[in-house]
């Protein structure tokens, strides 16, 4: 058994960030993570972080009104108040860390055009701000010398009477399961984006920590906002920055028009993402594409800018698609990039179970809403993993460890991860079932939906899960075991899919990455409210509402 004030579960951005700032409110703080700290997704974030400086003649409360706006009044306005209020402060404490932003012509920190925004306010570290922010967090925690669990994996969190006291883990390189006590724990898992084939996210976005949560009764909202980003590669869905289109690129049908001047003639390219995203999917629709695809175009901002600033995704293209953007347009799509819900939080990232926070991706606090901004998530990570990280450390003070807190969690996972491994015939392995699932969700809950699909997917849905009820894992060693931990995670796939499904069938209405063919109209009287589904005592999903939070921008008609 193992005991720390804090235990966080996942090493991006929030997580590390909220590590570091409990640490230094005096908590001892570990985390876990199942991949090394700096090959976490917030990794490979590339366009930039948003905030509204005032001595660049920019406005926080601007930057409100775009998030708003943007999230298509689904956004919680208090909550997007604070995080465009803190956000300067955090681009600075990371400049202060040690982030070397791109400067402008006068030395001062740089800033290119994002989405959806009305400001230049986007500070960048060429297309990989991601990486930069990760490495600095990291370094940061290596100076405090924080214990991180590094490679090991969550089984499940430890909850009683309401109250969460820790997390049993395997460690992957021996297979060993243990118990780690903790007064708070906060989810910092990231996002799920592999319940959709194919994503922009890596690999390891399986929607842990949501899945978690909602195991125990925690209510996970807006689900049914799942974002597909605008320039995404056919053939992997690898991202291409939106950097492309803040420095300038068109994007063209086959006819060669620029047809983001029909959808959004004010903001053509730089609309929000959800905007851009529709409109590509209705030019390939009515004929307009090539080979399912439209064609980003950055020729006309030269080489020597595209090495500058674009190097990461023009190799992209290279390695991918086989173009090389310096001398032509690239085919992209929409694609799936990031959830917009997760599992409901206060604005310092508390969920409805005691001493169980949530921040980043998997968490919803809910400032995207609808659609987010392109780089309001890594500002998403840092504003709200600190404020997890703080709220934990002053409440730890006085929470003292569980003595009921004993091995028997750990002996109850060791027998269900042995039942599993037991099991011999009659199933198949995961990789089947994963790839099934994700083409489900991405053939059905996509940029454009309807009520038969979305059936249909349910249905094809609990087909997968009798199947992930019989699934093999075939290999039976303890030893960094992968083919069991793709297993596991794939079932927290299907509860993540569960939701996001059920979620966009009870949205009847269009409302930001949410748009229905049979119901195309946004519906403010019926609809301004938040979806949450939580399991009931039988473990059976149950939705409820709840209203949005308005403070002072009152929902309108929404054009780009
Ligand atoms: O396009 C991008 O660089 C992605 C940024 C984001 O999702 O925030």
């Amino acid at each position: 058994m193992f005991d720390h004030d804090i235990l966080v579960i996942g090493a991006g951005l929030a997580g590390m960030r909220a590590a570091y700032t409990a640490s230094q409110s005096g908590a001892d703080v570990a985390i876990v993570s199942k991949v090394y700290p700096v090959r976490s997704h917030s990794n490979a974030a590339q366009g930039g972080i948003n905030a509204a400086l005032t001595d660049r003649g920019d406005d926080w409360e601007d930057h409100a009104y775009d998030t708003i706006k943007g999230s298509d009044y689904l956004g919680d306005q208090d909550a997007i108040e604070i995080m465009c209020r803190e956000a300067g402060s955090e681009v600075i404490s990371m400049e202060h860390m040690g982030v070397i932003f791109n400067r402008d012509e006068e030395g001062k920190l740089g800033v290119r055009s994002f989405g959806g925004q009305r400001q230049a306010r986007t500070f960048f570290v060429a297309d990989f701000t991601g990486q930069a922010l990760l490495h600095v967090l990291h370094e940061q925690i290596l100076k405090i010398g924080a214990r991180v669990y590094e490679e090991w994996f969550v089984l499940s969190l430890i909850v009683e009477d309401g109250e969460c006291h820790g997390a049993v883990v395997m460690e992957i390189r021996s297979g060993e399961v243990h118990a780690i006590r903790a007064k708070a724990v906060i989810l910092a898992t990231g996002g799920l984006g592999r319940v959709f084939e194919p994503s922009t996210n890596a690999l390891i976005c399986t929607g842990d920590g949501m899945a978690l949560a909602y195991e125990n009764g925690a209510p996970l909202m807006d689900m049914e906002m799942v974002q597909y980003h605008p320039t995404t590669l056919k053939a992997n869905g690898a991202l291409l920055s939106e950097a492309a289109r803040g420095e300038g690129a068109y994007l063209l049908n086959s006819e060669g028009d620029r047809f983001m001047q029909e959808y959004a003639p004010n903001m053509l390219e730089l609309a929000s993402r959800d905007v851009v995203s529709r409109s590509e999917q209705t030019e390939i629709n009515e004929g307009r594409g090539i080979d399912g695809c439209v064609l980003l175009d950055v020729r006309h901002i030269g080489e020597t800018l595209i090495n500058e600033k674009l190097s990461q995704i023009r190799q992209l293209g290279i390695d991918f698609a086989n173009v090389d953007m310096v001398h032509e347009p690239v085919p992209i799509r929409p694609g799936m990039h990031y959830q917009m819900g997760g599992i409901k939080t206060d604005v310092n990232g508390l969920t409805n179970i005691m001493g169980l926070y949530a921040a980043g991706e998997t968490a919803c606090v809910s400032v995207h809403g609808g659609n987010r901004l392109g780089a309001n998530s890594l500002l998403d990570t840092l504003v709200f993993g600190r404020r997890a990280g703080d709220h934990a450390s002053n409440v730890v003070r006085s929470r003292q460890h569980s003595d009921a807190i004993t091995d028997q969690y750990a002996e109850r996972e060791r027998n269900r991860l042995q039942e599993m491994l037991n099991r011999n015939g009659g199933g198949e392995l995961f990789g089947k079932i994963r790839l099934d699932l994700g083409e489900a969700m991405n053939t059905h809950l996509a940029v454009y939906r309807d009520q038969q699909g979305m059936e249909t997917a349910l249905e094809e849905l609990k087909g997968l899960k009798t199947r992930y009820d019989r699934v093999i894992v075939h290999d039976k060693g303890k030893t960094f075991n992968t083919n069991l931990i793709f297993t596991l995670e794939l079932g927290f796939m299907l509860d993540c899919a569960e939701a996001i499904i059920l979620g966009a069938l009870e949205r009847k209405e269009s409302r930001g990455a949410h748009t229905r063919t049979d119901m195309p109209d946004r519906d403010d009287s019926n609809w301004l409210k938040h979806i949450l589904i939580a399991k009931d005592e039988n473990g059976q999903p149950d939705v409820t509402y709840q209203d949005v939070t308005i403070t002072q921008w009152e929902p309108q008609v929404r054009s780009y």
